[in-house]
């Protein structure tokens, strides 16, 4: 993936604003097109990363591998945000097809695409119930087995990436909707255990790299987050390496928005871990329509603003930015339309909703805009 135009532009623009505009014209930066030289312009261009990262925070997006040879796609992605995460790639059923028989093909275009672009790179998932290899799934296994399958996988993998990926999604989807554990092959093998053994292995692999536990429907308070809330607390008494939990935040129209989100973050935080929006995105049932759109276009405000409001919300990733490539019409017949640019590229409201929310908090204080 060559290195996109506006990236250049935006950071060019960035760094004329800093160094004055005649040492710019004096380093040659004078070729910059001139409806982005006015400051006013230079903050319309702004990208979500460049906002988000005025307020210390980074703006993402999922890639899965397929859509790198959509350039357009691909080459907006690298321009506009600042972080991403693979789709698919750093799965289970991806890096080890075979008991034992490593395969980072997949992760390493993504590491490769994500260098090329300046983008930081989160890593998804070491351990899930879903997108399991088959070798796997269809074994009996003793715990002991198990185990050292496990310790192999996460070892193996985090090594392999380390240096390279920012943060792992150690555990994906641990919990049940009551707040009790999933009974995954994992869990009804080894016990609960299992999750402070894959956190402590992923440390040990790379003791750098921020370790998180990630799931869907915690974004309000309620039984499944309070079980989350539970566990990291207790994790942290026992001094296991925990840095971060991972709200996918896969929203729905159609079932309100989560109460108490921003109170929700704050708990969390208040344990000393960071908290992240990992996956976001805000399906609708289809057809959208200028009311839906106008509701999803304040939700992403809302939650923008969430993440805002606690200093330990260290960043956003949308689930892909485009409802060119999404995974929710497929696995959510008759939803779509979750993301804030459509299958066009061009932004929808939820886009400009996002944009004015990173934007009013990036501001210098006293009001000024230069
Ligand atoms: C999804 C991918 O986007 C799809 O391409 C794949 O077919 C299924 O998985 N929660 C997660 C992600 O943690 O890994 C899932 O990604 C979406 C739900």
């Amino acid at each position: 993936m060559t290195l996109p135009v506006q990236r250049t532009r935006t950071r060019t623009c960035a760094r004329a604003a800093a160094l004055g505009l005649t040492a710019a014209l004096a380093l040659g930066l004078a070729g910059m097109p001139a409806a982005h030289a006015g400051t006013e312009r230079h903050h319309r261009a702004a990208t979500l990363d460049d906002l988000a990262q005025k307020t210390g925070r980074y703006y993402g997006s999922a890639v899965d591998n397929p859509e790198l040879a959509d350039t357009a796609y691909a080459d907006l992605l690298g321009t506009e945000f600042g972080a991403t995460t693979p789709g698919n790639a750093m799965k289970w059923e991806s890096t080890e097809p075979q008991r034992g028989v490593f395969d980072f093909t997949a992760g390493d275009e993504i590491v490769n695409y994500a260098r090329a672009n300046g983008l930081k790179l989160r890593g998804h998932t070491l351990l899930w119930h879903n997108q399991l290899p088959g070798w796997l799934t269809s074994g009996t296994w003793t715990p002991d087995e198990l185990r050292s399958i496990l310790k192999n996988h996460i070892t193996t993998e985090v090594k392999h990436f380390k240096g390279k990926v920012f943060a792992w999604d150690v555990a994906n989807e641990i919990m049940n909707e009551d707040g009790t554990y999933r009974e995954s092959i994992f869990y009804k093998t080894l016990g609960p255990g299992y999750i402070a053994d894959a956190l402590r292995w992923a440390h040990a692999a790379d003791p750098k790299v921020k370790l998180y536990l990630n799931d869907y429907n915690v974004e309000a308070i309620g039984p499944k987050s309070d079980a989350y809330y539970t566990l990291i607390k207790q994790l942290k008494a026992d001094r296991v390496p925990i840095d971060g939990f991972g709200l996918q935040g896969h929203l729905a129209l159609q079932y309100g928005f989560p109460s108490g989100l921003k109170e929700n973050l704050q708990r969390f935080a208040a344990l000393r871990v960071d908290v992240a929006f990992t996956e976001l995105d805000i399906r609708m049932n289809l057809p959208s329509d200028t009311a839906k759109l106008t509701q999803q276009a304040d939700w992403y405000r809302q939650v923008t603003d969430a993440c805002l409001a606690v200093k330990r919300c260290v960043g956003i990733t949308v689930w892909g930015y485009s409802d060119r490539h999404s995974w929710i019409p497929a696995v959510f017949p008759g939803e779509g339309a979750a993301l804030p640019w459509d299958e066009n590229l061009a932004h929808k409201p939820a886009y400009d909703a996002i944009h004015d929310a990173l934007a009013a908090a990036a501001a210098p204080p006293h009001g000024k805009n230069g």
